[in-house]
């Protein structure tokens, strides 16, 4: 099979060929990427010369770059996928995660190939109390979100106009190696191993349902092979957390791995000003696709977190030349501040 993945430097993208490759080693994986400030080849430094993995520097934008590839099968990751960015512009959320999202559906509607839409569960807005469930109401909080459902409805629409061979998968909060540092757990984790503030938003009571990477990806690879056109599978690993207490448990593993004591550490905790709409709980149902394919997670929180706290320990040199400024080029001067401080 040769797959078109999009977005294939990114966080979950790059982990995503990782696995495949690893999978599937007769598969070739095309890497569609605009390398965007959140795109990084270094994600894939072990994938080059691999005679199954080919990189394209291309924007999903573009239906030139798009009419020039072979493919069977599109995986779709290539978003602008920050909060805190879509809320100072959401621009660029409406050009790549809605018109980009377009020009593939229509790729794949002319190819007739299989899509597989990778979404968010922040589609379905914050709940007090109970689980999503793939019947939730759709209810965005955040331009992200919104530009996230909307390009859902563009999927669902395709399936059922064009009879196309698309899923929807809608994750929960991904957390792992790659991972670049504006999201909460490696911002956190590195501002602790340079002794520098760690930023919690409001009370530090909202919570977010976490997952480790992997699981992901092999959820995703789940539904590419074994999915029903049209369906919708929500992923999670029924592993909720007021930030608060994953940002505490994090400091505590630094702390053993710098032979400090706890207590120091947890003075870099820095309650700051809320995010703007900011969501107060996710909390993902995925027996769906728990019963419906057969998938599972496999990681628990409490080891994919040390095994991540351990990446970023061995691996400073990736994320050092992220927040020197080395290889950011689009990083605007408030986010390159705030990892800085
Ligand atoms: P990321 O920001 O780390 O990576 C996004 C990648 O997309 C980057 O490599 C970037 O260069 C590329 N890209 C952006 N615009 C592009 C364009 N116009 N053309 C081609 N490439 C472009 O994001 P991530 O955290 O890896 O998220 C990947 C996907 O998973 C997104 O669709 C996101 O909505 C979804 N998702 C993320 C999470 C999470 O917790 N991170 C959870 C659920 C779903
Ligand atoms: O739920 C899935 C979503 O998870 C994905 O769709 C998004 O692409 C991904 O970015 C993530 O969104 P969040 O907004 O939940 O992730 P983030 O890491 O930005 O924030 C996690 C929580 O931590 C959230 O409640 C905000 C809070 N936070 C975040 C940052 C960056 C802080 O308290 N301090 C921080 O510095």
């Amino acid at each position: 099979m040769k797959l078109l993945v999009t977005g294939g430097a990114g966080f979950i993208g790059s982990n995503y060929i990782r696995y495949v490759l690893s999978a599937h080693p007769d598969y070739h994986v095309l890497n569609l990427d605009k390398l965007t400030y959140a795109g990084n080849l270094e994600n894939l430094s072990d994938m080059e010369g691999r005679s199954q993995y080919t990189f394209i520097k291309g924007d999903i934008c573009d239906r030139t770059v798009l009419d020039g590839l072979d493919f069977d099968a599109i995986v779709h990751f290539a978003a602008e996928s920050h909060v805190d960015r879509s809320i100072l512009d959401a621009a660029p959320f409406l050009e790549t995660n809605i018109a980009g999202t377009y020009n593939l559906l229509e790729t794949a509607r002319k190819r007739k190939c299989t899509f597989v839409h990778v979404s968010t569960d922040e589609v379905y807005g914050s709940t007090e109390d109970g689980f999503f469930t793939e019947q939730s109401p759709l209810q965005p909080n955040s331009p992200y979100a919104a530009s996230k459902a909307s390009s859902d409805m563009f999927v669902r629409a395709y399936v059922e106009t064009y009879g196309l061979r698309a899923m929807i998968t809608r994750c929960s909060n991904n957390y792992g190696q790659y991972q670049f540092p504006e999201k909460l757990i490696p911002l956190a984790i590195i501002n602790a191993l340079n002794n520098r503030p760690v930023p919690v938003y409001g009370d530090g009571m909202n919570v977010r349902d976490w997952i480790y990477v992997e699981d992901h990806c092999r959820a995703v690879d789940t539904v590419l092979h074994k999915g029903e056109a049209g369906a919708v599978y929500n992923i999670g690993s029924r592993n909720e957390r007021p930030n608060i207490e994953v940002v505490r448990s994090l400091l505590r593993k630094v702390a053993l791995h710098l032979g400090r004591n706890e207590n120091d550490l947890m003075h870099l905790i820095s309650y700051v000003r809320d995010r703007a709409g900011h969501d107060r709980r996710y909390a993902i149902d995925p027996s769906g696709i728990e019963q419906r394919l057969g998938w599972k997670p496999q990681m628990s929180f409490e080891e994919g977190i040390l095994k991540t706290v351990d990446w970023y320990i061995s691996n400073k040199q990736w994320w050092q030349r992220i927040i020197s400024g080395e290889y950011i080029k689009y990083y605007d001067a408030q986010y390159g501040e705030r990892l800085r401080k």
